[in-house]
């Protein structure tokens, strides 16, 4: 694991690690991080913000999806 449960991935909108494996068990699996992130940053309002953290997000998710 890069980033522990309680890290906050985005700091706007104080989304942690574990906010967003939350919003991904909350939907079907989509097929690619892309999708995955437009759905998360709509269930967790995360990257809405600065956008600073876009790709931090996107590495979030794609070690989730990785297991
Ligand atoms: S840190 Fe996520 S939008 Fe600014």
């Amino acid at each position: 694991m890069t980033y522990a449960a309680n890290e906050i991935i985005c700091h706007c909108k104080q989304v942690s690690m574990a906010d967003i494996e939350r919003a991904l068990h909350q939907h079907a699996t989509l097929p690619d991080v892309e999708k995955e992130f437009e759905e998360i940053q709509k269930l967790t309002n995360c990257s809405t913000g600065c956008g600073g953290c876009h790709d931090k997000v996107l590495d979030a998710i794609s070690e989730l999806m990785a297991g």
